[in-house]
């Protein structure tokens, strides 16, 4: 089935976008769901986060909007399946340290470098089918997706499931602290200005608290199978 709907391509590409807060399991529902409907994955977290780490490292102002914008105009972020390359080096781990992820708002707080990120995230939808995650994907930068959903899960749930992420690649953090940190970001990503975390006005919202990623990825394939 998955098969016969990647044929069932007609005029352009389409989109289905995943937003929705940390912690939720979007990235790994959306990587699922695009393997097996047969279609290119992007998240778009990696980008702001390749951002954020580019600029730590150059020791760039995170507050200097101009700065991020100069830096970001000369990155070259590649997404190969399941990896993130900043500047042909592999950075899929270093993205996920704590130090970027707290970077990581300066980014996506700064127009400037959000207008180049859309402006890459609908280039690589305009060239294959295309399961995005992020934040902004269903209001923002594809409003005009073939499907929208806004997947989320109970805060302590999120907390958990982030909780034994971390542990189990070798960090030494507590629940308390996961929970407080998740708070921090889902307010600060709901508050932006510009762009802010919210379902859109036609996505479908899917509490993922109950279900496991298998159901949650059977559940997302049928509704976008549904509507070929
Ligand atoms: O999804 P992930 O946790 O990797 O995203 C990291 C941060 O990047 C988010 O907390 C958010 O501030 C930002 N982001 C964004 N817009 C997106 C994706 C991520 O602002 N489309």
């Amino acid at each position: 089935m998955a098969a016969e709907f990647a044929e069932g391509r007609r005029a352009g590409f389409r989109v289905v976008t995943i937003d929705g807060p940390a912690g939720a399991g979007k990235s790994t529902v959306a990587r699922l769901l695009a393997d097996r409907l047969g279609w290119r994955f992007l998240d778009t977290g990696a980008m702001y986060r390749a951002v954020a780490l580019a600029a730590l490292r150059a020791g760039v102002d995170l507050a200097d909007a101009l700065a991020l914008d100069r830096l970001t105009a000369d990155l070259r972020v590649e997404l190969p399946p399941g990896r993130v390359l900043l500047g042909g080096e592999d950075v899929s781990r270093a993205i996920r340290d704590a130090a970027v992820t707290q970077a990581t708002r300066f980014a996506a707080d700064c127009v400037e470098v959000r207008s180049r990120l859309v402006a890459w995230q609908r280039a690589f939808a305009g060239t294959a089918d295309t399961v995005t995650e992020g934040r902004d994907q269903g209001t923002i930068v594809f409003p005009d997706a073939h499907r929208k959903f806004f997947v989320t899960a109970a805060d302590e749930h999120r907390a958990r499931r982030r909780l034994a992420e971390l542990q189990s690649s070798g960090a030494v953090v507590d629940f308390e602290t996961v929970l407080a940190d998740q708070t921090r970001r889902d307010a600060q990503d709901a508050a932006r200005a510009i762009a802010p975390m919210k379902p859109a006005d036609d996505a479908e919202v899917v509490d993922t608290t109950r279900l496991s990623v298998d159901e949650v990825v059977d559940l997302l394939f049928q509704k976008v199978a549904a509507r070929p």
